[in-house]
């Protein structure tokens, strides 16, 4: 009996927990060795203490990962200073990596020009490392990556998980976004109402027993603290 949602009739069921198994948020970030337009990286052990964005596109010289990979080469440096690290990653050789970041620094998009990418991209040709982390999706591809972004934590953890179709382009605005709210979450102990940007009000977590909540609704609202219910309380 397969335990997965989608339609694997044409798997093999060992291979598929084996090789096509979802890393899941909470996980451990699955490690590995690999060959990078920077120089060999081992994951996660050379990032420790950083945040990292881990990304894969589904091929070098294609039009919308372009677009992609200027835009993120564009805010390397607001991702620096959130102490996050960046590494791309496609079912490419280095070499064609290398060849395409230079060929980006020609193109102008949506104002970006002379664009120069620094972060690691990595030679996935064995695909070890797409498959470990569940980017290649087989009812799309089997020889290529979907786009797969990964948000790990300084202590290895995996904390958000995004899948985009080969036919749109990602919100790197929200990426980032998504980055600052657990940047913030993990540091005061709150969380993020929806659409959140830094600066705005946050949520108190909610009170998980009854004596806690009575205690909230007795409190009431202050300058600082709104308690809309028991299980709602805004903190400016
Ligand atoms: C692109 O990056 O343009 C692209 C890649 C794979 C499929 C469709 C579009």
């Amino acid at each position: 009996m397969c335990d997965y949602e989608y339609d694997c009739d044409c798997f093999d069921d060992e291979l598929i927990e084996t090789s096509y198994r979802l890393p899941l948020i909470g996980d451990d970030a699955p490690e590995f060795v690999a060959k990078t337009t920077n120089g060999e990286i081992n994951f996660p052990a050379d990032y420790e203490g950083k945040w990292v964005i881990l990304f894969s596109h589904p091929a070098d010289f294609t039009p919308v990962c372009t677009t992609e990979f200027m835009t993120f080469a564009s805010m390397q440096d607001e991702f620096k200073a959130l102490n996050t690290e960046l590494i791309g990653l496609s079912i490419d050789s280095v070499y064609s990596h290398i060849a395409w970041i230079k060929k980006m620094e020609e193109i102008e998009f949506n104002g970006m020009k002379n664009t120069k990418v620094t972060f690691p991209i990595i030679d996935d040709l064995s695909m070890e490392v797409a498959t470990k982390y569940g980017m290649i999706q087989p009812n799309v591809s089997t020889t290529s990556a979907v786009r797969a972004v990964f948000i790990i934590d300084p202590k290895g953890v995996i904390r958000t998980i995004l899948y985009y179709p080969a036919s749109t382009g990602r919100n790197f605005a929200e990426i980032k976004r998504i980055l600052q709210a657990l940047q913030k979450s993990d540091k005061d102990n709150i969380a993020t109402p929806a659409n959140w940007q830094p600066g705005d009000p946050v949520i108190v977590p909610p009170a998980d027993t009854t004596a806690e909540a009575r205690k909230r609704v007795e409190a009431g609202s202050n300058a600082k603290t709104e308690v809309k219910d028991w299980f709602m309380v805004v903190k400016k």
